[in-house]
């Protein structure tokens, strides 16, 4: 298992180029398997996210080659399709139930382990399956597996209100009723931009949808799907993030491809706390307005809300911040376990329940931390850089799941980070 090392307060400059969003290309990966035609996706991650994706539709009987260094990826489903998605890759990550909505549609069976992935909280997939049983799917969990049947025919169209806005039950029930018999209706859909990409996509393969963006989203069912190329939509919660390091080190960063209108609410948290962040032609420009940040309440909730993903690094922020700040956590019920990590670091933070209180202090001191979780990881390195003296980031796995070239792309802006491989 390999460490990051930061050494903290040096002001950065520079630019930071910001990656095809994962979260999107996960979603778009899958909905290859709803055609026989070749998909291809450019502006890819590289990511190992993006490789257990890619040995996961590979045990479904995909082709997939990755080209220009894993930043396109192309997929091909034109043969034989086995429809068990088997635990020992699902395990590694949730995101390997987007394939049961497109293996529904296309086989009429599905059987999918319950997935893994981040350990900040229970995650279910009832409003998956309950939105896939009105379309006419029998669904039965046997030995950790979902068992999905889709009735004789094929799905059919469906209204479905959903209780909570998730962000992959929309995304499933999306791609499965593109090639159900009649409509779908899914109100209370979730409005992420990865959710839009998504749509998009699906148009450019013959799907008709509508609505996407807004709660509720319709579907025509159409007969077949065919190919496609498509851009994958630029990585929001990447670009919340690198946002945080000018803004936590001091300095001035330019962020390539990066677009207010994908991540409003965190803009106008930045700015509270005193963060200026103007459009450029290439992206985003963010520096410090001037002297020492203000304290800002965040409560996470989905898109157009602030993002649960950057909540962790907002913290960091917010630990040198002048004044209390409180952030409530509404999607998970399980992720303040960076705080422990940032306390160790001298940052002064109760959590209770889906509450952390922040008591901003003058400075954060380096310290060995742990990563718990892939937004943890990376908030311990944001702290590092406001902290005096060093500090080291173990297991990162984490965040080869999640962010590209994270080393390369801190140092590109004068960071002083590195990467060094445990004894
Ligand atoms: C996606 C993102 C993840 C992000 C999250 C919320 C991907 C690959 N991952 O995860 O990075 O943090 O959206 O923006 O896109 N829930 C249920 N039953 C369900 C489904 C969800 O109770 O059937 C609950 C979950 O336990 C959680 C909440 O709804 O508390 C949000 O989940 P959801 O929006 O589905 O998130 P994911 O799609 O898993």
């Amino acid at each position: 298992m390999d460490s990051i090392i930061v050494n903290g307060g040096k002001e950065l400059s520079g630019v930071i180029p910001i990656a095809g969003a994962k979260n999107a290309c996960l979603t778009l990966m899958p909905a290859t398997l709803l055609s026989e035609e070749p998909l291809t996706l450019t502006n890819a991650p590289r990511l190992s996210d993006i490789k257990t994706m890619t040995q996961l539709l590979e045990s479904l009987g995909a082709e997939v080659t990755s080209m220009q260094d894993g930043q396109v990826q192309a997929m091909s489903c034109h043969g034989a399709i086995n429809h068990v998605a088997e635990y020992d890759i699902v395990r590694k990550m949730r995101a390997s139930n987007l394939v049961l909505g497109p293996l529904l549609a296309r086989e009429g069976q599905a059987v999918v382990s319950l997935p893994g992935g981040c350990a900040i909280g229970a995650r279910p997939m009832d409003i998956h399956t309950n939105g896939l049983e009105a379309m006419g799917a029998t669904i039965e969990l046997k030995d950790g597996y979902l068992h999905a049947k889709a009735p004789m025919g094929g799905l059919k169209g469906a209204v479905i209100d959903f209780p909570f806005a998730s962000v992959g039950a929309t995304e499933n029930i999306m791609m499965a009723a593109t090639l159900a018999k009649g409509t779908t209706v899914i109100n209370n859909a979730a409005r992420e931009p990865e959710i839009v990409d998504l749509a998009d996509c699906l148009r450019k393969m013959g799907a008709q949808i509508e609505g996407d963006g807004s709660p509720s989203i319709t579907i025509q069912g159409v007969d077949r799907l065919h190919g496609a190329t498509h851009p994958v939509v630029t990585d929001r919660i990447e670009l919340g993030t690198y946002m945080l390091a000018p803004a936590i080190a001091g300095g001035e960063v330019e962020l390539l491809g990066g677009r207010i209108n994908l991540i409003e609410a965190f803009c106008e948290k930045l700015d509270t706390a005193g963060i200026s962040v103007t459009e450029t032609e290439r992206g985003l420009k963010v520096a410090r307005k001037n002297g020492r940040l203000s304290a800002v309440d965040v409560v996470t909730e989905p898109f157009p809300g602030f993002p649960t993903d950057l909540q962790a690094q907002m913290m960091a922020l917010l630990c040198t911040a002048e004044g209390t700040s409180v952030l409530e956590e509404k999607i998970f019920e399980n992720r303040f376990m960076h705080a422990p990590e940032l306390i160790r670091m001298g940052a002064n933070i109760e959590v209770n329940g889906g509450t952390a209180t922040v008591h901003g202090v003058n400075r954060l001191k380096g310290a060995p931390v742990m990563a718990t979780d892939l937004r943890a990881s990376v908030s311990l390195i944001l702290a590092g850089l406001a902290a005096e003296g060093e500090t080291r980031v173990s297991r990162v796995y984490h965040l080869d799941r999640g962010y590209e070239q994270v080393v390369r792309k801190f140092s590109g802006v004068d960071a002083q980070i590195e990467r060094i491989k445990d004894e």
